[in-house]
């Protein structure tokens, strides 16, 4: 072994390596209309199905009667709980081991949730009968607010549950309580900011939905699905249904964007699933926009009380946070099963902090249930939100330049590896330079000297300047420490070689858009000197690819481009026995050269051989001693998760007069070890910091006290468009992971997790001048206009 590649050192060997902006291969058919989404997907015979769904937010559920929608001509069924108890599928289990009603079994939880489904000959007819099913309930008091369903005269939601005599799920603790209290009671400072990280939808363009089609004859049950983690979903089919898991086969075609939505299994797969096998035709479920919004999995929700003590010079010494968490109406939070408040005890930052304690309350609401992981690693975005809030309510305090401040606390570059105070293991990090490089690239001195200007001259429109220098936690993970459902986080990869020195690269996580048939191809390239266009990825189908945990929480990179360099590794060992075959050399002295991509013989630089030839010899002249064929698998358990991390500089412009809130420059400097892609990444990073515009400035799924969703559909759940998003300004240094066999970290989710801190720091930072410490997300212009009135800003 060579070592690895190291930082931008092998770039540009013009083979599509690691380094190189290899154009997406996956584009020409996106861009030519040839993907192929589940909703694309037609059987012969295919039947659809509608689902009906509670306008109560809480009821108890009458009777049901389907009657007038079965006397539809095309209706073929209208199923609910009972027929599904009669199969055993009544219930599924939630990512959290809580038990969530396929078709609710007598009481409605949270609005809109599945009573009954009917299945037609299409789509149309379908939705037709679904108006017609007719539903009696008895309505029942809701309550939506999490502090609310913890007051003892709250409404019991899970009384079906025996021994549950309220709303609360779970507390949840980590750190050192009475050290950090010490630390609280002895220190100079203290500063305190209650926050809210506001319940958001990952909103993907592509709804969930599935084809599911029973096959008697072969007893197997193939379901195509909008799925995040194909193999994870085929092990709890099978345990849901019964039916043998090599009986049940899980594609996940083009999937249109996921972002951690995708990854619960969701009533419609399920009833999809049933109604298929009943019937004995395959049956199409596919959810509208409002259906996705109001039932699927939804993120964040967590209302934050963060705490800093500190010395009067500002370096931090203890940190604090409580969080009360609304996890709607079951425990279906997609967590690692040993982390019920996900990677939250992140929430010491990027800084340097001796005691740190968290606690958490989770708490049932007459919501829809979630808790997922959009575009982060487990409640992440809520850690760093938290961190890189306080650390500016704590500038502020001392009155000491926001930067200054980071830059006294950051854990110092010769500190890694690092393990925080609540015990995680930072693998590598240099937050000062990507912080240096991010403050020249905006231009920094100069706007705070034009921040002080304004303010003297009592301008209309004030300036602010936000910072996030952010940490992130990605690559779930070390089988130690995470699972989901009990199958531990590894990731594989399987290489095949052909004869004619192509190769197919079958990978265990599945993309939704992030580009993996390109970049993985790259890591091949990259560790077997083949050119980038000789290698196809293959992902999405359990049938054929080596079991995977899925892509969520950006994982990919560190723990499947792991597995596919390991597994590209064992080809290239393989590889020098046949070179040594057919260079006549002995094996030790077969060496590879990475910038050629050749197996030379030591000494003798003319004697070489290429993979291609080396591919043709291991079909056609293999060793006596060796099996024919060149092929690896890789399983890859992590030793620990990587860190990527990032500094941010967000500068607004906030109107006095109205409200409104304009980016006037946004600097994004990221670090995700050795990087496979810049292309891709910076596709990434664009994507993810418009995510976090929209989260700072506009999204929020919201309910009235009737448990009505008031924020459910795109005229209301409001996404940014290219009118809102502002010109990025990218940049960004090298730290390779020290353990990721190519040196990389994830990258996808960083923007969206370190981005809105940023952002609401801008807008706190335009008027803390006048003694402002917080403003809520999303950012509205009116939500502004009342901070900038009470602060006696507004004119
Ligand atoms: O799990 P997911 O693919 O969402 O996240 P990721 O591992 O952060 O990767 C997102 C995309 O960026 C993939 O196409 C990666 O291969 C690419 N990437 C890269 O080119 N270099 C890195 N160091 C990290 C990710």
């Amino acid at each position: 072994d060579d070592g690895g590649p190291q930082p931008e050192k092998h770039c540009g060997h013009g083979r599509g390596g690691m380094g190189e902006s290899v154009t997406r291969k996956e584009d020409k058919r996106f861009i030519t209309g040839r993907g192929n989404y589940v909703d694309d997907i037609k059987k012969p015979g295919m039947l659809h199905c509608e689902i009906v769904r509670s306008p109560h937010a809480h009821a108890r559920i009458e009777d049901i009667d389907g009657s007038r929608a079965m006397a539809l001509d095309g209706v073929v069924a209208v199923l609910t709980a009972d027929d599904l108890l009669e199969h055993d599928l009544a219930t599924m289990p939630t990512l959290m081991d809580d038990t969530q009603d396929v078709l609710v079994n007598d009481k409605v939880k949270f609005q809109s949730q599945e009573v009954a489904a009917v299945i037609a000959e299409d789509r149309y007819t379908a939705k037709d009968g679904a108006e017609k099913v007719e539903v009696e309930y008895d309505v029942l008091d809701p309550v939506v607010d999490a502090e609310e369903a913890l007051k003892e005269d709250a409404p019991l939601i899970r009384d079906e549950l025996e021994d549950q005599e309220d709303n609360h799920i779970f507390d949840w603790d980590t750190g050192d309580k009475e050290a950090t209290e010490r630390v609280f009671e002895e220190a100079d400072v203290t500063v305190e900011q209650q926050m809210e990280y506001q319940r958001l939808h990952p909103a993907p363009i592509e709804t969930c939905g599935a084809v599911a089609d029973w096959d008697p004859g072969k007893d197997k049950m193939t379901v195509h699905m909008t799925s995040q983690a194909p193999h994870a979903h085929r092990t709890l089919f099978s345990q849901v249904s019964g039916i043998p898991e090599h009986k049940v086969r899980i594609v996940s075609p083009d999937v249109g964007g996921g972002f951690g939505n995708k990854v619960p299994i969701y009533p419609g797969y399920v009833v999809a699933a049933a109604a298929s096998y009943v019937l004995e035709r395959p049956v199409k479920w596919i959810e509208e926009r409002s259906e996705n919004i109001q039932t699927t999995g939804f993120a964040r929700d967590y209302d934050m009380t963060g705490e800093i003590a500190a010395t009067e010079d500002g370096v931090i010494e203890g940190v604090k946070v409580d969080v009360l968490a609304n996890h709607g109406a079951y425990n279906a939070a997609a967590q690692p099963s040993k982390f019920p408040a996900g990677f939250f005890n992140i929430f010491t930052g990027s800084y340097d902090v001796d005691a740190a304690y968290g606690s958490l309350t989770g708490v049932f609401t007459n919501t829809a249930p979630g808790g997922v992981a959009y575009r982060c690693s487990f409640r992440v975005t809520e850690a760093v939100y938290l961190i890189e809030r306080m650390v500016k309510v704590l500038a502020d305090e001392l009155d000491v330049d926001p930067a200054e401040i980071r830059r006294r606390n950051f854990i110092p570059s010769d500190a890694f590896p690092y393990e925080s105070a609540t015990g995680w293991n930072y693998d590598s990090g240099d937050y000062e330079k990507a912080l240096d490089k991010a403050l020249e690239m905006a231009d920094y001195e100069h706007y705070r000297e034009e921040q002080q200007r304004r303010i003297e001259e009592d301008a209309d429109k004030l300036l602010g300047i936000g910072i996030s220098s952010f940490t992130e936690v990605v690559g779930a993970g070390p089988g130690k420490q995470c699972d989901i459902a009990g199958i531990e986080m590894f990731d594989s990869a399987d290489i095949r070689v052909n004869p004619t020195g192509n190769a197919v690269l079958r990978i265990g996580v599945q993309t939704q858009g992030q580009g993996h048939e390109t970049t993985f191809a790259q890591i091949v390239a990259e560790e077997l000197g083949m050119d980038v266009d000789n290698i196809t990825v293959e992902h999405g189908d359990t049938d054929t690819e080596p079991y995977g945990l899925g892509t969520y929480g950006s994982r990919s990179t560190p723990v499947a481009g792991a597995a596919t360099a390991v597994a590209a590794r064992k080809v290239r060992e393989k590889a020098k026995s046949i070179a040594a075959n057919e260079l006549e050399a002995a094996e030790e002295d077969i060496e590879w050269d990475r910038e050629s991509g050749e197996f030379r013989v030591a000494g003798a630089p003319d004697r070489s051989i290429t993979i291609t030839e080396i591919a043709a010899g291991a079909y056609m002249n293999h060793p006596g001693d060796e099996e024919p064929g060149l092929e690896a698998v890789n399983y890859y358990d992590p030793p620990e998760m990587t860190y990527p991390f990032g500094s941010y500089i967000v500068i607004v412009e906030v109107d006095r007069e109205t409200g409104e809130v304009d980016f006037e420059k946004f600097v994004a400097v990221d670090d995700c070890g050795n990087r496979i892609n810049p292309m891709v990444i910076e596709g990434q990073i664009h994507g993810g910091l418009a995510q976090g515009i929209g989260t700072a400035m506009l999204e929020e799924v919201t309910y009235d006290d009737n448990g009505n969703v008031t924020g459910g559909d795109f005229m209301n759940y409001l996404l940014p468009t290219a009118n809102e998003i502002p010109n990025f300004e990218t940049g960004h240094t090298v730290t390779p992971s020290p353990h990721h066999p190519i040196g990389a970290k994830g990258v996808g989710e960083s923007p969206t997790v370190g981005s809105p801190p940023a952002i609401v720091n801008a807008v706190v930072d335009a008027m803390s001048h006048a003694g402002v410490s917080h403003v809520e997300m999303p950012m509205t212009p009116d939500r502004v206009w009342e901070t900038l009135d009470e602060a006696g800003l507004a004119i």
